[in-house]
């Protein structure tokens, strides 16, 4: 993974976070022209008169009660609102409505406190906090559909460089399309408060190019070599309460509380972004998620030196 970009709404790669950056820019435009007039007759006034010595003779003009003057103040405001009313219904018409072409590529999204499940439904993928997308570059467009839930609070999803913010809400369904241009990795983040955690909700979106992308799906949809040597740990894992919490697909393991272990260590991170995945750091976050991760629904798991080695030399072949 690239080092972590900063999320920036003024640097965007799809489609409708250009049309978002645009907006912007016409709501920036109209309120600067705003600020400028005002600030310019105001700084005008205090140049032209400011210096005046008062004559306490000669009462300044009363204009108190001017229907004129109510007027133009209430109705200048009002058409200004309405034109940004107007043209940022527009934009969120033409983002919203966009219909899902045929090859388009679909994700549900599962906000969790406090990480992603990430599914391809027409794909058989399972995964966590880590988007793999292709691009839409000059060979055409492949965009991707994403479905959002929520499993327990009120999460929101959110890559700035890729797409405007949608909220993920429990027993509702609400959707969000990406179209990238350039291949590269885009962080996104929880953009709303979910408990203790929720800092640590990172979202990384993989943009690839198409070929990449199918070889990431094939890798994906394979279960992982069996080794001999990682066999202690493979029974050990499924003796423990692991297997009920954690799917590794062609195992008895097949929870669905916890993130997909099937391709573990092809992630970048442990819990959404709590730690790098190395095979210390899961060590470590296996014995106590907590240490990395307060609050983590994970338990620490009680194991002993030597049951940790065993498990781990398990874990890692889950590539
Ligand atoms: Cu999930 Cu904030």
């Amino acid at each position: 993974m690239s080092p972590v970009q900063t999320p920036n709404i003024f640097a965007p790669v799809s489609t409708p976070a250009f049309a978002i950056r645009d907006l912007s820019f016409v709501v920036l435009a109209m309120t600067v022209a705003i600020f400028l007039i005002v600030g310019g007759f105001t700084l005008y006034t205090l140049v032209r008169f400011g210096r005046r010595p008062t004559n306490p003779q000669v009462e300044p003009a009363q204009v108190y009660g001017s229907a004129q003057i109510m007027l133009a103040w209430t109705v200048a405001p009002i058409l200004i609102v309405v034109v940004l009313f107007l043209v940022t219904a527009r934009y969120i018409y033409g983002i919203e409505r966009r219909p899902q072409p045929a090859g388009a590529l679909e994700i549900t999204v599962v906000g969790n406190q406090w990480w992603w499940e990430i599914r391809y439904p027409n794909l058989g993928i399972v995964t966590a906090n880590e988007i793999h997308v292709p691009v839409s570059d000059g060979d055409g467009s492949t965009p991707t559909f994403i479905t959002l839930k929520s499993v327990d609070v009120a999460h929101s999803f959110w890559v700035p460089q890729l797409a405007g913010k949608m909220d993920v809400i429990p027993n509702k369904t609400n959707r969000v399309w990406i179209e990238p241009r350039r291949v590269g990795t885009y962080v996104g983040q929880c953009a709303e408060y979910c408990g203790l955690q929720h800092t640590l909700m990172l979202l990384v979106v993989v943009v690839h190019p198409r070929d990449e992308f199918q070889a990431w799906v094939a890798t994906q949809q394979r279960t992982s070599a069996e080794q001999s040597a990682a066999r202690p740990g493979r029974e050990l894992f499924a003796s423990l309460a692991c297997i009920s919490c954690h799917t590794v697909r062609g195992t008895p393991a097949n929870g669905v509380f916890g993130p997909d272990l099937t391709h573990l260590m092809s992630r970048a991170t442990l819990g959404a972004g709590a730690v790098r995945n190395t095979p210390e750091n899961l060590r470590a976050w296996v014995k106590n998620p907590g240490a990395f991760k307060a609050g983590a629904l994970m338990p620490a798991m009680n194991l002993d030196d030597a049951q940790l080695d065993r498990l781990l030399a398990y874990l890692v072949t889950l590539r």
